[in-house]
């Protein structure tokens, strides 16, 4: 089947929906999606989004407090675009209906999470992201110009290479004119030709063993950038959120918000005692890269499974009614946290590179734009602030909608793109092929490629990549394609291109923790208990 389409969205979540809701004056829109159109990171954001509302709040001290956290690898122009863009954007999310919290005076209740020198989260209750969706798919499903397909996985974005013309990463002018997609009812591969395609495929979690991502987040989107010869930045920086509910039987890892820790929440060992201030005089709202390292080494140097969030101090009405979602799963597996610690771990849960982009959200690919988690903009540096991401998928879906609405009129469809070709593939049988191959993928990362790297780790990491991705490359070129070998595919590349960049980068900086590349006399001293916690656990 063939389709053409003038805006095509490859993902449902805030970045998706908030782009397509502003392309659908000018076109026709087609939302891709490879689940429910609602199974989306976007959906399990917890915290909120960070916003400068009032004074004493400034767009300086948000913009200060963003580049601390990103270690000043930041693009500043794009910090200082984005945050000043925050007022508008999010009014623009509330004009759309979604609702936050407020205060009895009527103004809205802003939260705090580590790195922030002010309350300037806003939230709803502790399932903010569970809200945003809720109205940005309200609005998307009653507009008349907008299509939403779910189940939808893209395998490809059309470029010259379908045209069998060869490309590199030093080729000028590679174009996209829309995307190879797996259709759930016949199974066949089907053109989607578009003027613009967007990519907003979000996060790649679930190339590590603990994720708090949901199982869409695979890295798709960066993937297919990759391969198209598209540029992709800044991958070695992986954000490990510090606190993941402690129970190893549930995938994805569930949240515990850093805004329970904004609340007074303190984290301590099993036995009740605080560590963080050995760590950062911000304690336990330090920046999550400290916290999470904090934690980790902690762990391995008392060979504990995880640290606790104790919370009791706080009023219980105060926890109830701020945090309900919380206090109903910590229930549901044996947890009062009105009055007993929450067993935590770190998880990974964002990445911070990715595709890069320019200040309109354009790729290095013409006609191609992204945004979301799978965009790399400048704005996190070498390691996110906390509620940043939502706000930065806003302001850069809102920037790629203006350019590509100019684009289209200059834009024609490519009806010369070839029907998908599955000549002498064959159905595989053995899934142990796939689920095997994954669980080896995950192990790799979290073993080598986690919070604390070192040279030797990364090159092992390397070297056990290198087999699965030959096995895989071989066994992709034999199947008949389905969701997980594609998926499979992906994540290995995304892994790849984590490991080769941490390679790359002959320092610590944010996110990234080498130690091989100790960054002060603090870090040194934990780099001697990082040696010794992991000779301890293997
Ligand atoms: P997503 O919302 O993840 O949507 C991705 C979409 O792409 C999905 O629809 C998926 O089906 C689709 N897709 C992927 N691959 C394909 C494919 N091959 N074909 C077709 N469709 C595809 N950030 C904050 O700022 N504040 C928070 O409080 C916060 N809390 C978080 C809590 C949790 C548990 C998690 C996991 C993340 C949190 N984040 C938070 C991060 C934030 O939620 C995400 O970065 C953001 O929602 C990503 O939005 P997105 O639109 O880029 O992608
Ligand atoms: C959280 O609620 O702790 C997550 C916030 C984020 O990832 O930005």
């Amino acid at each position: 089947m063939r389709r053409e389409v003038d805006f095509l969205v490859i993902g449902s979540g805030i970045a998706g929906l908030s782009y397509a809701l502003k392309v659908a004056k000018a076109g026709t829109v087609c939302v891709l999606t490879k689940s429910q159109a609602e199974e989306t990171s976007t959906r399990y954001a917890q915290g909120g989004i960070a916003a400068v509302l009032y004074t004493p709040d400034s767009y300086e001290k948000h913009i200060q407090d963003t580049l601390i956290a990103g270690d000043l690898l930041n693009d500043e122009k794009i910090v200082r675009l984005t945050i000043t863009e925050s007022t508008e954007r999010v009014k623009e999310l509330i004009r759309w209906g979604a609702k936050f919290d407020k205060k009895k005076s009527g103004r809205y209740e802003l939260g705090r999470e580590g790195g922030h020198s002010e309350n300037r989260v806003l939230h709803y209750k502790d399932q903010t992201g569970f809200e945003i969706e809720r109205a940005l798919l309200e609005q998307v499903k009653k507009h008349p110009n907008i299509e939403v397909l779910e189940n939808h996985f893209t395998v490809d974005i059309l470029t010259q290479h379908h045209l069998g013309i060869e490309v590199n990463r030093r080729t000028p002018g590679i174009e996209c004119y829309g995307a190879y997609v797996l259709n759930p009812v016949t199974k066949n591969i089907d053109v989607f030709l578009a003027r613009t395609t967007l990519i907003c495929t979000g996060g790649a979690g679930n190339v590590y063993l603990v994720t708090t991502n949901p199982p869409v987040s695979t890295g798709d989107g960066i993937s297919m950038v990759y391969r198209a010869k598209g540029a992709v930045e800044n991958m070695e920086f992986i954000q490990f959120h510090p606190t993941a509910l402690f129970h190893p039987s549930e995938t994805p890892a569930f949240l515990i918000t850093e805004a329970l820790r904004g609340a007074g929440a303190i984290l301590k060992t099993k036995d009740g005692k605080e560590f963080m201030h050995k760590y950062d005089d911000r304690k336990s709202l330090a920046p999550r890269d400290i916290v999470a390292r904090a934690i980790d080494n902690e762990m391995k140097i008392r060979g504990e499974e995880h640290v606790c969030l104790d919370c009791h101090h706080i009023r219980k009405n105060e926890l109830i009614s701020g945090f309900p979602a919380i206090y109903a799963k910590c229930l549901s597996i044996g947890i009062d946290m009105t009055k007993e610690m929450i067993p935590v771990v770190p998880a990974a849960h964002y990445i911070c590179g990715g595709i890069k982009v320019d200040e309109w959200g354009r790729t290095s690919i013409k006609n191609l734009y992204a945004s979301g988690e799978c965009a790399s903009t400048g704005m996190h540096g070498a390691n996110r602030l906390a509620s940043n991401s939502l706000l930065e998928a806003l302001v850069f879906s809102h920037r790629a909608s203006l350019d590509a609405i100019r684009q289209k009129r200059k834009t024609r469809f490519c009806s010369d793109i070839p029907d998908w070709n599955a000549e002498g593939t064959v159905l595989n049988e053995e899934m142990v092929l796939i689920t095997q191959t994954i669980h080896e993928l995950q192990s790799i990362m979290s073993n080598y490629v986690g919070i604390v790297r070192s040279n030797l780790r990364l090159k092992r990491a390397f070297d056990r990549l290198e087999i699965i991705y030959r096995e895989t490359e071989d066994l992709y070129k034999k199947s008949i394609l389905f969701v997980r070998i594609c998926e499979m595919r992906n994540m290995i590349t995304v892994a790849y291109l984590i490991i080769k960049l941490a390679q790359r980068r002959k320092e610590s900086r944010g996110l990234h923790y080498n130690i091989d590349y100790p960054k002060d006399i603090k870090e040194m001293l934990n780099h001697n208990h990082l040696h010794h916690g992991f000779d301890q656990n293997g």
